[in-house]
């Protein structure tokens, strides 16, 4: 397996991945919104291929984290591993080299909304342990964030997604 970041010629892939992985459409254009916006971040958006071929995708954007300052902090949205290809540790993969690689560049914090037996793994907490707010009506335990090696605690409260997540 080969992790690297995405180029222009894996778009249709990724988006049959999404599209798979998630059965429906929205992921898929949620990550063409993403990746036509100011939030984007080529390096912190990767694909694994296996003998060429995208198997799996994950994304790391731009999200505003609004509480007495305005912070701009990562939110990882969305991860979708090819149906035929799960459950063999690609999502894991993806996620930990993501994760070094937003280390390496000095990023603070990451934002999840996601399974939290499966996130736990990576060090992702409930959010409001750090009082941060979802934005969403969820139960605590799924919206989580992850602290980076820069994180500070003044990193405190409410999240505000881009447009491009209203629909999902
Ligand atoms: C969730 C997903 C990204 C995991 O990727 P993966 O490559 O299959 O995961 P890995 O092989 O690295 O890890 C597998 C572990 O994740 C756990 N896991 C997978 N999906 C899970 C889920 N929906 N809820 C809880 N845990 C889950 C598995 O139980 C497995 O645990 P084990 O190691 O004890 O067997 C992948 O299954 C997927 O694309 N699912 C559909 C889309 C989706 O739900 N995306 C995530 C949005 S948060």
């Amino acid at each position: 397996m080969n992790i690297r970041p995405e180029t222009p010629s894996d778009t249709s892939a990724i988006a049959l991945v999404n599209k798979l992985a998630f059965g429906r459409e929205e992921e898929a254009q949620l990550v063409e919104q993403i990746r036509n916006s100011q939030y984007y971040i080529s390096e912190l958006t990767l694909v694994a291929e296996i003998n060429n071929s995208v198997v799996a995708h994950i994304m790391f954007s731009y999200i505003n984290l609004v509480g007495q300052e305005t912070f701009q902090v990562l939110g990882l949205a969305p991860l979708a591993v090819h149906p035929d290809f799960q459950k063999q540790g690609i999502g894991s993969a993806l996620i930990n080299v993501g994760l070094n690689k937003a280390n390496e560049l000095g990023e603070t914090l990451i934002v999840v909304l996601g399974h939290p037996e499966f996130y736990s793994r990576f060090g992702f907490k409930a959010s409001i342990d750090f009082g941060i707010k979802s934005p969403f009506p969820v139960p605590e335990d799924v919206f989580m964030v992850k602290p980076l090696a820069n994180y500070h605690p003044r990193y405190k409260g409410s999240v505000i997604y881009p447009p491009s997540f209203h629909n999902i």
